[in-house]
């Protein structure tokens, strides 16, 4: 499918900081695909998280257009904004963000909880935790979870969308392996790969270590201070 499920055209982001303004992104240009792989790479402050909670819909550039799935949700009311996060947009953190005192069942239910009937719901949410390896793990809580598998879980939060999403779901993880061990980590990276292979969403994975962008062997957008300075698409001599 050539449809553009992305594009950002002159995106800028400023943050008022009393004196100076921060520009955390500065006139950002960039197409990408529906169903790629993407991984957003730079140092630490570069702009990436600042970046992912744009296309994610949590945050309003201060200027430019951004397009997702052909909707220009730079222009989108509040209220629009969270109809656009809960239906098209699954996130993934470093430090997982479950809900403590839910199981990994009702943690993934609760994404898609206004999406049907309690009990599709509920075998939808079992069919994503088995298809990250989690189907003997559905009653269990967080805290009697490793970090892998609470990270796994958190994979299938966000991916259970694409169930109702007509493949215009956009995973965004931000630092997914920032928190576990690199056994663990790689292994995380192995189920991201396969699943951006089996599942029909666009994935953004950022992280600030060069060696993940290997191992996910994806197009690789770097940024630093704000700006694109690389993309393995289209590179830049520099
Ligand atoms: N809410 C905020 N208010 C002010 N400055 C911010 C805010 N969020 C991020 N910044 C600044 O914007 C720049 C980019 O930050 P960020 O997007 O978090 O970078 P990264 O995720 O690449 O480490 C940094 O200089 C950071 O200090
Ligand atoms: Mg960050």
């Amino acid at each position: 499918m050539a449809e553009q499920s992305l594009v950002l055209n002159n995106v800028s982001k400023i943050y008022p900081m009393g004196q100076n303004n921060v520009t955390a992104l500065d006139n950002i240009n960039l197409e990408i695909k529906s169903g790629e792989l993407i991984t957003l790479l730079g140092p630490s402050g570069a702009g990436k998280t600042t970046l992912l909670n744009l296309l994610g819909g949590i945050d309003s550039p201060t200027s430019g257009e951004i397009y997702i799935f052909n909707e220009l949700i730079s222009e989108l009311s509040p209220n629009q904004l969270a109809d656009y996060r809960k239906k098209k947009v699954g996130f993934v953190f470093q430090f997982f963000n479950l809900l403590p005192s839910l199981t990994a069942l009702e943690n993934v239910e609760i994404s898609i909880e206004s999406f049907g009937k309690k009990d599709e719901i509920r075998n939808v949410a079992i069919k994503y935790l088995e298809a990250v390896g989690l189907g003997d793990r559905l009653d269990h809580i967080p805290s009697e979870l490793s970090g892998g598998q609470q990270q796994r879980v958190t994979i299938a939060r966000a991916l259970v969308k694409e169930e109702y999403a007509e493949g215009k779901l956009l995973i965004l993880m931000d630092e997914p392996t920032g928190n576990v061990d690199e056994e663990t980590g790689d292994q995380i990276l192995k189920l991201v790969k396969k699943i951006a292979l089996d599942y029909n969403a666009t994935f953004i994975v950022v992280t600030h270590n060069p060696l993940i962008t290997q191992k996910l062997q994806s197009r690789e957008i770097h940024i630093r201070n704000g700006k694109i300075v690389n993309d393995s698409d289209k590179p830049l001599n520099i």
